[in-house]
């Protein structure tokens, strides 16, 4: 993601925070492309994915995760220079609270900054990740698990306005790095059986008719990584 690197690379960030960290996949990108940070704090709800990502960051003793709800979370006002979100906008049900709460963390002249597959835009090679996406949702949906369909930019900009958060920059960007677009293609093949256990669904047509649709579009198009819509937010 060229754009947003670039950018990172301006951002002198003392304190920052990555909600929603998982493995920390994004604290990778951080730590190496902003120009200096003093500490980086990667929270999620499960501690599932720390394993790694301690793995990961065990060099850099600057970064930490803790487990923590981001829509309650203990900092206090004022905490982060920069606070993160990275797709994960649709796996929290109450996006205005995760918002406030990330309003309220950051510095008063700090920055938020949410990048997020959206639902619109996606073309192409893009769109056979987005497609795979969708039906993740549907199946995750059917076993039980929050994953909410991904939200247009649009929707994606107005959850941010309406937060009270002036938006100070948005744009689109993609990555193309060729291991990642390898394990997309691998998503193409494990779709089809992905939704043999979801037979008794009752959207089930609609997750065939979905990876029918996938396969289609990689056959035509092949596959990589979605395009990211990023706001950074003050
Ligand atoms: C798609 S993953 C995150 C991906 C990661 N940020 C990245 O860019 O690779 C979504 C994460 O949201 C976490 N999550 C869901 N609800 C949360 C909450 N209320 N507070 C913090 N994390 C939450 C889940 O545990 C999961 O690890």
């Amino acid at each position: 993601m060229a754009k947003l690197n670039e950018k990172l690379s301006k951002v002198e960030a003392g304190s920052v925070l990555d909600v929603a960290t998982r493995d920390g996949a994004f604290i990778g990108r951080l730590s190496k492309q902003l120009l200096r940070y003093d500490e980086i704090i990667g929270i999620d709800i499960t501690d599932a994915g720390f394993e790694k990502a301690q793995k990961k960051f065990a060099d850099d003793p600057r970064i930490r995760f803790q487990v923590m709800d981001g829509c309650a979370t203990n900092f206090p006002d004022g905490a982060f220079d920069l606070v993160c979100l990275s797709n994960s906008l649709h796996h929290i049900p109450e996006i205005p609270s995760l918002l406030k709460e990330m309003k309220r963390i950051k510095k008063e002249d700090g920055l938020i900054l949410i990048s997020e597959m959206p639902a619109d835009g996606q073309e192409g090679a893009s769109l056979t990740h987005a497609l795979i996406h969708q039906l993740d949702c549907l199946v995750d949906t059917y076993k039980g698990a929050y994953h909410h369909r991904t939200y247009s930019r649009r929707e994606i900009s107005d959850f941010v306005t309406a937060a009270g958060l002036d938006i100070v920059d948005v744009f689109e960007d993609t990555e193309d790095i060729p291991s990642k677009n390898a394990a997309i293609e691998e998503r193409v093949e494990k779709a089809r059986h992905k939704i043999e256990a979801c037979q008794e669904a009752v959207d089930y047509e609609a997750m065939k008719a979905l990876a029918g649709k996938i396969q289609e579009q990689f056959n035509h198009h092949g596959a990589r990584t979605a395009m990211q819509y990023i706001i950074f937010a003050k």
